[in-house]
């Protein structure tokens, strides 16, 4: 990684509505000087998108080469299984909010393939992740994969997503459901994968008091 690796600091601003806050920390994100110098050339910095006033806010890893080219979260292949399971639960993406723990594609030394952010990295942008946290205040963050969950829960390699997926954690006071990335789904189309990450999410749909149809119920199964 380049540049100054010390996470920022910042105070959000304690006045005006939740969208001129989240611009204000948009503004400062699109213009860090250590995200600019991490990004890949001619490519963008990606800040979390969705309802400012969702319930649930999604929190992945990072951004992957289809999101650096468009500047958006989840728009690439993990992008599609993310909106399935969001379609699933009836909701759409205009009803979450969906961020990453990096706002910037890891480097890797050829152009191709994704690498995992190291916990410098990690930590460098976190305060950015929970800045979005504080100021959607949803009901319930759910953390995407290994990397969103060690990042929120301090880097303890104990907690593997494997492990602890479907049990409820807290992050900033905020009840946090770890699961599988939809990237693993990826890797492994079967009903068994899709099944344990669906449950996790009808866990959260449940602490929502969210209609369930017995379809939905019976998803994957
Ligand atoms: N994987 C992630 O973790 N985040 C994205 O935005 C895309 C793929």
């Amino acid at each position: 990684a380049r540049g100054d690796l010390a996470p920022p600091v910042f105070d959000l601003p304690k006045s005006g509505s939740k969208q001129e806050r989240w611009e204000w920390l948009r503004d400062k994100v699109l213009n860090c000087e250590t995200c600019l110098a991490n990004k890949n050339p001619n490519r963008h910095i990606v800040f979390g998108v969705g309802n400012l006033d969702a319930d649930i806010f999604f929190c992945g890893e990072a951004p992957g080469d289809q999101e650096e080219q468009q500047g958006e979260p989840f728009v690439g292949p993990a992008g599609q299984k993310l909106n399935g399971m969001i379609s699933g639960m009836g909701l759409s993406r205009e009803d979450v909010y969906i961020g990453n723990i990096m706002n910037w594609r890891p480097r890797t030394e050829h152009s191709y393939g994704n690498r995992q952010p190291n916990p410098q990295e990690m930590d460098f942008c976190f305060p950015y992740l929970k800045a979005q946290v504080s100021i959607v205040r949803p009901k319930i963050v759910v953390a995407l994969g290994n990397t969103a969950i060690q990042a929120m829960l301090g880097h303890d390699r104990s907690k593997a997503v494997g492990k602890i997926h479907g049990n409820w954690h807290e992050f900033e006071g905020i009840p946090m459901m770890p699961t599988f990335h939809p990237a693993s789904i990826l890797h492994n189309e079967s009903k068994r994968a899709k099944r344990r990450v669906w449950e996790d999410l009808l866990k959260v749909m449940e602490r929502l008091e969210m209609p369930i149809s017995e379809k939905q119920r019976g998803f994957f199964l």
